[in-house]
């Protein structure tokens, strides 16, 4: 069975208790059942991980890059958290692993401060989701699904 990776940065484990009235009161593991239930909807198994650091989320990315050439992986849904606004790293990670990812961010960062307006994972990624709470992270999965089977077809 394919898998879809699903990859949290930086304080993204704080989800539940982290500025609820901007990311809700969904924790992470909340957010990972999601992920799995939407998933083994469409067949796949969901590889959820969290981390705060920048190489790990790095090697991550590298790895999966690898298991999608494979064919065992359809991509990977990320939300890079602040990374997203700094890493040149992740940009190239992406674009160099040849990684199908659909960005998702849980608040509508055009709507808050001008230094998430800019993203460098956005020109790398195949779909962007943004703005639709943790159910940005179920819409992600089906987006990457669909792109994914449309380019086997
Ligand atoms: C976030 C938005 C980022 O600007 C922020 O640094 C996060 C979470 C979101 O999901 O809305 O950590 O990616």
């Amino acid at each position: 069975m394919a898998s879809v990776l699903i990859l949290n940065g930086p304080n993204l484990n704080l989800l539940g208790t982290r500025e609820p009235g901007i990311y809700g009161a969904q924790t992470l593991k909340d957010v990972e059942a999601l992920c799995h239930e939407t998933a083994a909807g469409l067949g796949l198994t969901a590889d959820c991980r969290q981390s705060n650091h920048e190489g790990e989320l790095l090697d991550w990315i590298h790895q999966a890059g690898a298991d999608q050439a494979a064919g065992h992986l359809i991509g990977a849904v990320l939300n890079a958290g602040a990374y997203t606004h700094t890493s040149i790293a992740l940009h190239d990670a992406i674009k160099g692993s040849g990684l199908r990812v659909i960005e998702v961010h849980i608040s509508n960062v055009h709507a808050r401060e001008p230094f998430r307006h800019h993203s460098y994972l956005s020109p790398a990624a195949a779909g962007i989701v943004v703005g639709f709470g943790t159910e940005g992270y179920p819409l992600a999965i089906q987006g990457l699904h669909r792109l994914a089977s449309a380019a086997q077809s």
